[in-house]
């Protein structure tokens, strides 16, 4: 199955709009028009509108790290759907982040997820395990759990019927922001064991085949090339060595190579 790799860059609550700026006109170079791979960069809400107008013209596209489900209203401190839309063609969905420090549960992320289609948004579902989970050996549960209620009830229909409008990050918690990453092959195995199958119980192998999953935690310019030798692993989702730019560059460059 010939899927498009794809790299997204979180910058998570990092960032002032100065700084965005700075960063931004830093990458640009060195990743515009490195065709064969979608480049996704997603700053915090407030920098949104600034690095929108920077990208204008290239082929890198902009993301958002989260929104609310309901379309406006007393909702204090959250973004809603089209608000996100003015501005993204991407979300980043239910992070470890946001699950662990916010409380997200799957019905929130299903929620969000629909909420992202319904504005032709391409969400990026994050799902991944933590070490706890890890070490007791529940991970294909734990992961298969988190994609089938978190993409239950989800159709996909118009123009982008096809699967390539919705992307999963498979991120063991244990290896994000810690320097550990996973191995290739196992974080491999859980996509072609767990993932690719729970998504084709969900939307039938047509549309599994070309849903593009993501490897994320501790990607660095040193190892991504590794990961994306993996015949399932079809990009990745970066933290850390997203804010630097000849990091983010050679992992981008990576996954085209
Ligand atoms: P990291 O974060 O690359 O810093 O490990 C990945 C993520 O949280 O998406």
């Amino acid at each position: 199955m010939n899927r498009k790799p794809l790299v997204a860059g979180n910058w998570k609550m990092n960032m002032t709009v100065a700084d965005a700026r700075h960063l931004v006109s830093q990458m640009v170079p060195g990743l515009q028009s490195k065709s064969g791979v979608d480049k996704v960069i997603c700053p915090p809400h407030t920098a949104l509108l600034a690095v929108s107008s920077l990208l204008e013209g290239t082929d890198i596209s902009l993301g958002a790290q989260n929104l609310f489900w309901e379309p406006s209203g007393a909702f204090t401190g959250e973004i809603s759907p089209a608000m996100v839309a003015e501005f993204c063609d991407y979300v980043i969905l239910g992070h470890s982040e946001r699950r662990a420090y916010f409380g997200e549960t799957d019905k929130d992320v299903n929620r969000k997820v629909q909420a992202a289609f319904a504005h032709d948004l391409t969400p990026i579902v994050c799902i991944g395990e933590t070490l706890e989970e890890y070490e007791a050996d529940r991970t294909y549960d734990v992961v298969f759990r988190q994609a089938k209620l978190g993409l239950d009830g989800i159709q996909f229909a118009g123009q982008e019927s096809d699967g390539s409008n919705l992307v999963i990050a498979y991120e063991p918690i244990w290896c994000i922001g810690t320097g550990r990453a996973a191995t290739p092959t196992d974080a491999n195995e859980v996509i072609a064991n767990v993932i690719r199958p729970a998504l084709g119980e969900l939307f039938g192998n047509e549309i599994a085949q070309r849903i593009r999953v993501l490897y994320g935690g501790s990607v660095t310019g040193d190892n991504a090339r590794d990961f994306f030798q993996q015949p399932e692993i079809d990009g990745a989702l970066v933290g850390g060595a997203s804010l630097k730019v000849a990091d983010y560059t050679q992992i981008t460059l990576a996954a085209v190579q």
